[in-house]
């Protein structure tokens, strides 16, 4: 399949000096997920920016900046179906994130028990996750990385598990 070979490619050629090292994405205001129940930040545009590793992955998957453009290069290694992500392609994801899984705010016992007491979706407190593959970064947020290795194409989509539910009950009990 020619998007898994392109992003094995990507990831072992690239990811790892990318992930000092790739251009960052210039957009600015990324529309974030938000709805009348979510208790991590008040309204929409109170919705942090993508920071972390989910900007990282974006500076490919939003389709603004050139897939090759490494700062280290002066001209930009070329990548099949380049040079930007096209908006047709699987991976492509743009700059509405409206409607993904809300990303890069800090997922804490205080938000689980906030969530849970509005008797929202419930939520497990991060301090009693035990599951490695699904992880936050070092500052507490949910980025990409969270459900998605990009170093691990063992399951379908780099997704952390083989299967997409197993990753949402970790943390949701539905
Ligand atoms: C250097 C550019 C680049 C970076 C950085 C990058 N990717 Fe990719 N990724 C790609 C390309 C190119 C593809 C293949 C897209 C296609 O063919 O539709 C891809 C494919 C994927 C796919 C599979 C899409 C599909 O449906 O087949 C997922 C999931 C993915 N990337 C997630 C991520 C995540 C998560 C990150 C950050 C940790 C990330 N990527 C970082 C370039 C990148
Ligand atoms: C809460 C978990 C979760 C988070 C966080 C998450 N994803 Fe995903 N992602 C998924 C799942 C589950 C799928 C598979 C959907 C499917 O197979 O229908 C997916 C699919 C994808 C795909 C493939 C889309 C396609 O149609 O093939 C890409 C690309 C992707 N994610 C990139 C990202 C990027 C970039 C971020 C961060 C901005 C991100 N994901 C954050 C769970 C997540
Ligand atoms: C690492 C923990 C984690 C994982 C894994 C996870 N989520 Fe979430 N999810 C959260 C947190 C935290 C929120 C924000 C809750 C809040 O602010 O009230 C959230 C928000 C949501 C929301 C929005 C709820 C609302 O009230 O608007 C939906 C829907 C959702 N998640 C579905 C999923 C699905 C489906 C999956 C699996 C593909 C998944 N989540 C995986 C932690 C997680």
């Amino acid at each position: 399949m020619g998007s898994f070979r392109v992003h094995t490619v990507v990831s072992i050629t690239v990811v790892q000096t990318v992930e000092a090292e790739n251009d960052m994405s210039a957009v600015g205001n990324y529309q974030m997920y938000w709805s009348t129940t979510i208790n991590a930040y008040p309204s929409a545009g109170a919705a942090p920016q993508p920071s972390g590793a989910s900007k990282l992955c974006l500076s490919c998957h939003d389709g603004t900046i050139a897939l090759g453009a490494v700062r280290s290069r002066a001209t930009d290694i070329p990548v099949s179906g380049g040079p930007t992500m096209p908006s047709d392609a699987d991976g492509y994801v743009g700059t509405d994130l409206s409607g993904s899984h809300p990303v890069s705010f800090v997922f804490d016992d205080a938000l689980a028990v906030a969530n849970n007491a509005a008797g929202h979706l419930p939520l497990v407190l991060p301090s009693t996750l035990s599951d490695n593959d699904v992880k936050l970064d070092a500052q507490g947020r949910i980025q990409c990385t969270t459900c998605h290795d990009p170093h691990n194409s063992t399951n379908p989509k780099f997704m952390a598990k083989p299967e997409s539910g197993q990753l949402c009950t970790i943390c949701h009990t539905f």
